[in-house]
Order: C-alpha cells, then structure tokens, then sequence
C-alpha cells in the first residue's frame, strides 16, 4: 500500500480519488507564465505522483497558458484507468501574465475543446467553472448563464462532471440548480479558514470540498505553533498542515502543488500523519492568530 492509500478516499460524482492529490500549477514557469524552467524536473514531479499513487491531478489551460495540460499529456498518457483529471475554465490569461475572466458562450465551450485538445481526452473528468467576479476571493453576482452553458456541454457528452471554484454559498446553491455539482474549489487552509462552515454543509451533501493553497500557496504558512508541532512529531510543518486538512473533514480532498520531487514526496507522506485531538486544538490556534 502506497502512503496516499491512507489518505481514504472520496467521490467525485462516478469517480472515486485517493483524498491525496496533486495540483498542477506549480509546474509552469515563473508567476505560472510560460514554460517550467526544468522541463523534464517538471515531467518527472508527474510521473512520480502518480507512481505513489496519485489518482487526482487538478489543472487547468490558463496555467502557462497551455504549458501544465501539454505536460500532463506527454508525462502520463495513455492515462491508468483510475485516473482522474480536473480542470478549470473561466479565466485566460494576459500577454503581460495578468488573469482575466473568459465568461462568454463561447470562450467556455472554446476552453472545454482546447482542454480536450491539449490533454488528448475525448471526455474531461471534471470541469471546475472558475468564477472571476474577484480574481483573488469570491464575489456575489448571478452564474447562472454559465453553469448553463457548462450544463449543455455535459449533455454533449464533453465534460462527465461539474463543480465550481471561487464561489460563495449563493452561488453554489444557484449553479445546484441547474445541474449536479460535485466539488467545491476555493481558498482555504490551516490559516485562512473562511470556508468553515461551508465545509461541513458541503459534507452533509456529499460534495468533495478541494481547498486551493492548501499550504498557503505563492507563500507557504509560516507560524511557530506550526512548526513547534511538526517538531514535536517529526514531521514538516507542511505534512502537519496537509494532515490537519486530512482530518479537518472527509469530503476534503487535497491538491498540494509543487515543482519539487523532493516536495512531492513529503506532501505524499502526509497521509502517514495522524494528529491527536489536543493537537487539533493546538492548530486551531494558527487561524485565530493569522
Ligand atoms: N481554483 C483556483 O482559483 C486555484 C488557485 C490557485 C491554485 N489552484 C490549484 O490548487 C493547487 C495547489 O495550490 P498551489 O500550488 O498554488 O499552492 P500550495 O499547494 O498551497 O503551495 C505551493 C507552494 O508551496 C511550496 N511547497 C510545496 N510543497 C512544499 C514542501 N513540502 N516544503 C516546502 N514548500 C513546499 C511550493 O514550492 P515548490 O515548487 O518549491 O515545492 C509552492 O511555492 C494548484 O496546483 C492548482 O491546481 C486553484
């Protein structure tokens, strides 16, 4: 049994994931612009996940733009059977790297046949429709037009599952309506913990919540009581925080980001980790000081 084994496992609609995944975007090059510094470092951090176990890579075109999904592709295919690749539309990016939304009809049925395209799928997994309205938090305003319009490309058969990114509880209750969302993709960790409540509400649902910057993201967390932790158990404050997520509630499911094998393979052992109860109580400290 691999260590990722022990991460359990959760659903995403039809397809069952190790809760230990792999996010890609740290495989691009500086500021996710342009291609990774080390091409064939950045192939081997993908060979090596899945290698481990890895079943759950999230993606998306607009890192690079183009750069991580071509690498999934020469890296991995033909894909294992068992594995299962998001992505996300909404967003493109800017010649000087800036992150603007791409809303219309037309760009997200373009974004779903470009994804298609460059990660040599006839049918994406999971698409994320990534909400724009704030390039760095959710905002309010009616998605109602694209989840739509996502909707009718899962009936052509393009995209088998939906879930949403960057969303608030409005939003997700409004793209509920339209078609069966299965994950939730937004901001949270150890640190930054506005999605509480949400969390649990998304669990009594079934709903996968999947935190982006599960580690603090550009800027990984930095606190003692983190660190006096991981110390204590002879871990990384990085495995400490992963496993804090692990714990924090079944339907998380982790994509840990990275460029580094080295990395890769302590964010795997994570798994391995179980924190006490006191030590929980511990790491709730983290959020109330940050
Ligand atoms: N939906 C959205 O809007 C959205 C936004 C951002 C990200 N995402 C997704 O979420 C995934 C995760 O986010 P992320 O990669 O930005 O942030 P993250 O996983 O929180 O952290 C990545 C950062 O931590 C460093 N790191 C990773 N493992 C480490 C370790 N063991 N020790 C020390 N440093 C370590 C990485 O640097 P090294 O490369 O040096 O390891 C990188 O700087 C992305 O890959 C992407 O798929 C989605």
């Amino acid at each position: 049994m691999s260590s990722v084994d022990k991460s359990g496992t959760y659903k995403l609609g039809d397809r069952s994931v190790n809760r230990l995944g792999y996010g890609a975007m740290q495989l691009a090059g500086k500021g996710v612009f342009g291609p990774p510094k080390d091409h064939d470092a950045a192939a081997a951090v993908l060979r090596e996940a899945v290698a481990n176990g890895v079943n759950h890579i999230d993606t998306s075109d607009y890192y690079g733009p183009y750069v991580t999904n071509k690498l999934i592709r020469e890296a991995l295919a033909p894909y294992p059977d068992d594995l299962t690749i998001v992505t996300k539309i909404g967003a493109r990016r800017g010649e000087d790297a800036s992150w603007l939304p791409a809303f219309t009809a037309d760009e997200l049925e373009q974004a779903v046949h470009d994804n298609l395209r460059n990660l040599g799928l006839e049918v994406i997994d999971v698409v994320n429709l990534r909400i724009m309205f704030g390039v760095h938090g959710p905002a309010e305003g009616s998605i109602e037009p694209q989840v739509t319009k996502l909707a009718e490309l899962q009936r052509r058969g393009l995209v088998r599952h939906v879930g949403l990114s960057n969303v608030t509880r409005a939003q997700i209750a409004e793209g509920r309506k339209i078609c069966k969302i299965v994950c939730v993709q937004n901001q949270y960790n150890l640190a930054h913990r506005g999605d509480d409540a949400l969390i649990d509400e998304l669990a009594r649902d079934g709903i996968a919540y999947v935190p982006f910057f599960p580690l603090g993201g550009f800027n990984p967390l930095q606190s003692s009581t983190l660190s006096g932790v991981a110390e204590r158990l002879g871990a990384t404050p990085m495995q400490v925080a992963l496993a804090w997520l692990l714990q924090r509630s079944p339907n998380i499911l982790l994509i840990p980001g990275t460029s580094s094998v080295g990395h890769l393979r302590e964010n795997l052992a994570a798994a391995e980790l179980k924190l006490s109860s006191d030590v929980l109580r511990e790491l709730d400290g983290v959020a109330k000081a940050a």
